[in-house]
């Protein structure tokens, strides 16, 4: 808690006896900066207190004094606003970020507590598709949250790499299979050959057949199953690695389905023993009528496993090598079900940890134009949206800074950047809309928008010349755009917590904009570097504070901040 917010809660609480941590939740900045610096509604006090907020507002701002911090508490209906020393304040935010740098919004209040966290896990053998691009966004910006306030993130990528559909791609592979066009495009040919096959199924039943005697000598582990799907998921794996290499990511564990495979007979043997499962149609499956859910399928007549299976029995491994405090699985909405289904057969097993599962859903992806609905019809593929994000970049650089030396650099880093941003901004269980128009603007509620702030910064400071220093008149900070930046400051470190916990990388991307904005508002208003040299020391570290934290923000929403562009 901050000292400023500790000390009006504390004066509160000996007023009206209620604890400080209490009070200090519901305290709030005034919608206008006129009416003081913070704000207590005292709604949540009448209850206690049993007299109406606006009579405990106007009692509380007879009885409370000035003093410490503190230099007036005022009633405005329900509200009890405070004006507190503003010098102090500025110091304690500006110093703060001075001293902490690139540690400042973390913490280490996670210290010795393992998050796991499940995320991008494409398909082998099937493009990276775009709703993997929102789960592996989404993804990797919890992990760093999480590793910034003091927890041991563990990334894992659970590909897809089991199923019966192998089947049908070890049968199509024998029967059309073509390895020249396997080594051009693996991801390409395998998914002309699953198309393929699932076309001619249609008129040739047996082929079915053939592909579920595929799948039952892959599972029984059949040399030469074995090897062609192993071919098929190192070529896929190289190919998702490129995409990772250029989004600067990387997992902790490759586990995929495959991985927790020989653990499956175990789960079946558990789930038996303790009259869990039962059979149906040949199947078997976790009846959960009782939770108003289908049954969950656990193997399927010919004794094969499912997603779910291998959801359970990845889950438990999980468990037995990280006894985690939560594990997050970043997942489309569209697996709702599937994951309420897995974690309440788990608690059926008796395993409490089941509560600290958490399915993290989003919504879909959609381009706005037709634009990028690519060869393969409704696919999209990654490559593409990236390399025309980096394109179209270059182009506007080659217009706004010609002589800039690291141009491919730069263009790498902010085209990938606005293609991360474009699916973090906003609520992630809304549908977002990818509009190429929008994405990479560089004065929008963008990535690059945020990347190009913090180089105007960069540049600033450079332009400055001495380096930030922390000996300056804070009183001299006196301009309401400086105070903008300052309050948004001042809240980042409770905004990384709040997207953390609410597992909303949103919440932060939406604090970057408005700090970004709040900068450009302060910039182009005063002048940094002027004749006052105590006036420029004391905003050179202003802009000092807000870069690093416009860095900081940055890399907690995975995209890198480039000095100049
Ligand atoms: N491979 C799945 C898909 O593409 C996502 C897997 C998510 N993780 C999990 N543990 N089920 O839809």
């Amino acid at each position: 808690m901050n000292p400023f917010v500790r000390e009006l809660t504390e004066r509160v609480s000996r007023e009206v006896g209620l604890p400080p941590e209490d009070l200090a939740a519901h305290v709030q900045l005034p919608p206008d900066p006129e009416l003081g610096e913070y704000s207590l509604p005292c709604f949540p006090l009448a209850k206690a207190l049993r007299r109406p907020p606006q009579q405990i507002a106007s009692e509380l701002a007879g009885r409370i004094r000035p003093g410490g911090y503190i230099l007036a508490a005022e009633a405005a209906g329900p509200y009890l606003n405070f004006r507190v020393d503003k010098e102090a304040l500025a110091e304690y935010v500006l110093i703060g970020v001075y001293e902490r740098r690139e540690r400042y919004g973390g913490s280490d209040e996670g210290k010795g507590k393992v998050v796991v966290v499940d995320f991008s896990s494409p398909n082998i053998a099937k493009p990276f598709g775009i709703h993997h691009l929102r789960t592996t966004a989404i993804g990797w910006s919890l992990y760093r949250l999480y590793g910034v306030l003091g927890y041991k993130p563990i990334g894992i990528n659970h590909l897809g790499d089991w199923g019966t559909q192998f089947g049908k791609l070890i049968a199509a592979f024998r029967r059309w299979g073509d390895e020249k066009a396997l080594d051009a495009d693996p991801i390409g040919h395998l998914l002309e050959l699953y198309v393929r096959f699932h076309r001619e199924a249609e008129g040739q039943p047996e082929l079915e057949d053939e592909a579920k005697a595929w799948f039952k000598r892959l599972e029984e582990g059949d040399r030469e199953a074995r090897k062609l799907w192993e071919r098929f998921r190192d070529l896929s794996l190289r190919e998702f690695r490129k995409v990772y290499e250029l989004m600067g990511i990387s997992f902790d564990h490759y586990w995929g389905e495959s991985f927790y495979n020989d653990r499956v007979p175990e789960v079946v043997r558990r789930l038996k023993e303790l009259g869990l499962a039962r059979e149906s149609e040949r199947a078997l499956v976790v009846d959960l009528s009782e939770y108003d859910m289908s049954p969950c399928l656990i193997l399927k007549s010919d004794e094969a496993s499912l997603y779910a299976t291998r959801d359970i029995a990845a889950a438990i491994y999980r468990w037995e090598r990280f006894k985690f405090a939560k594990m997050l699985y970043v997942v489309g909405a569209d697996q709702q079900l599937h994951f309420r289904q897995v974690f309440q057969v788990l608690r059926l097993m008796g395993y409490e940890w089941a509560d600290r599962c958490v399915h993290v859903p989003f919504g879909l992806m959609r381009f706005r134009h037709g634009r990028m609905s690519t060869r393969k019809g409704r696919i999209v593929l990654l490559e593409e949206v990236f390399g025309r994000a980096i394109e179209l970049v270059r182009g506007i650089i080659e217009e706004k800074n010609p002589g800039l030396e690291s141009r491919e650099e730069v263009a790498r880093k902010v085209g990938v950047g606005a293609v991360m941003f474009a699916n973090l901004k906003g609520r992630r269980i809304k549908e977002a809309v990818f509009d190429w128009d929008e994405v990479l603007k560089f004065d929008g509620e963008t990535g690059p928008y945020l990347q190009y702030t913090h180089a105007r910064l960069c540049s600033i400071l450079r332009k400055y010349g001495e380096g930030p220093s922390p000996e300056v008149e804070f009183g001299l900070l006196r301009e309401p755009e400086e105070w903008a930046v300052i309050r948004l400051l001042e809240r980042f470190p409770e905004t990384v917590r709040l997207a953390a916990y609410q597992y909303e990388p949103g919440v932060l991307a939406g604090h970057m904009i408005d700090l970004a904005t709040a900068a450009n508002k302060f910039y182009n208003a005063h002048r940094v570097i002027g004749e006052d040299r105590e006036l420029s020391r004391a905003r050179a570290l202003l802009v000092y504070a807000a870069k690093t934290v416009l860095s900081n923000g940055l890399y907690l929403l995975g995209m890198e901040a480039p000095k100049e562009m």
